[in-house]
């Protein structure tokens, strides 16, 4: 495959798209040549995608079977600090959830070695229409994290929410949450579980802590003084190390990353309109695939999409200036997708 070993030593971030099975054409690449996988399989027994593909199998184990082999392929191709983020969803039969993403997990942990980081749960708010009168509405989806390794490429700082900044009253400093350390510092005052001599160094601490706020060291903090406030992970001393400082000093700091907080587990994305879009029923949001991207796919590194639909992946990966590959069973939606790569560039602003 030409297109492909030429791709590698391009520098354009313009996506390469191939059309063929995700099985067949990546059998083709070489070992360790891409750094991020990010894709959602097509459901199993739901939807039809022209030329067929995967998902029509009679039985969900085949189903299984079938994604197991794709998902092999990609852990060859994926270098060694690389990550997989799959988005799969179930299926009902005969009344019951099958558990689709969960037993392949389980299978490509036992059977695969992969190392699972996250599950993360897609809300997608507003669910579907959904007429049964025996059982709650469906509103989300998984979306795993996998790794190959223990060690791998991980830029944390580049999904930080930003933090509020600390601002200065009367000559005092204010945390961005409000915390000026009156209320701990008449806290300590009143305190008859600390000691004089603890008072003291309570006080002092929390100049100090103050101070590296009004220097923005940290953004944020939360005092905990023994009486007052309750330990935040456990009180028993043989688990919390927080419990332990907490008897023998009198008080803890837990402080805010400076850089601003992670993004959590669950998600609350809406999913595409599908109205506008030609033929194809499950678009990715553009915003599932910004996180995996930024945190887990290096500037200079390349994406791969196997089941790229309508390419979203590659859209974002474009507007994020890295490299990506998009495969997909339908040349229509491989069409479809080349259509909207030009018309996206201009979203860079939008992410960076
Ligand atoms: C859920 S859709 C992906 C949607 C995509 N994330 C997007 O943003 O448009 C699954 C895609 O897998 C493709 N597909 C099914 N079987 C395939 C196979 N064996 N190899 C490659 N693509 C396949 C379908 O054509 C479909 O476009």
């Amino acid at each position: 495959m030409d297109s492909i070993s030429s791709y590698f030593s391009t520098t354009s971030t313009q996506p390469l798209f191939i059309q063929g099975d995700a099985y067949s054409v990546l059998k083709k690449f070489p070992d360790r040549c891409i750094n991020m996988a990010i894709t959602s399989p097509p459901y199993w027994g739901k939807r039809e995608y022209d030329n067929g593909g995967i998902g029509l199998e009679k039985e969900h184990d085949e189903f299984i079977e079938r994604l197991l082999e794709i998902i092999y392929e990609i852990r060859r191709v994926l270098t060694e600090d690389g990550s997989f983020w799959l988005d799969i969803g179930d299926t009902y039969r005969k009344k019951s959830l099958i558990g689709i993403p969960w037993r392949l997990a389980i299978r490509m942990m036992d059977e695969q070695k992969w190392i699972l980081r996250n599950e993360i749960i897609w809300n997608k708010v507003k669910g579907g229409l959904d007429n049964t009168k025996d059982k709650l509405g469906n509103v989300h989806e998984p979306i795993f994290h996998f790794v190959k390794n223990q060690k791998y490429y991980y830029d944390a700082d580049a999904i930080r929410n930003n933090p509020q900044k600390a601002k200065v009253k009367n000559g005092k400093v204010i945390s961005a949450t409000g915390v000026s350390g009156v209320r701990y510092r008449r806290q300590i005052e009143l305190s008859t579980a600390l000691s004089n001599m603890e008072k003291q160094e309570a006080y002092s601490a929390l100049d100090d802590i103050l101070k590296q706020v009004s220097e923005n060291r940290i953004s944020d903090f939360r005092m905990i003084i023994r009486g007052q406030q309750r330990t935040t992970h456990s009180n028993s001393e043989k688990v919390s190390g927080r419990a332990k400082e907490l008897r023998d000093k009198g008080y803890y700091f837990l402080k805010y990353h400076p850089k601003g907080s992670k993004p959590r587990d669950v998600w609350d994305i809406i999913p595409e309109d599908t109205q506008n879009r030609k033929s194809h029923f499950a678009p990715f949001p553009e915003d599932i695939c910004k996180i995996p991207i930024l945190a887990t796919c290096p500037q200079s590194g390349i994406v791969l999409d196997p089941f790229m639909g309508t390419g979203t992946s590659m859209i974002v990966a474009n507007a994020l200036n890295r490299k990506s590959i998009g495969i997909d069973i339908s040349e229509d939606y491989i069409e479809l997708a080349k259509e909207r790569i030009p018309k996206q560039l201009s979203l860079e602003e939008n992410y960076v």
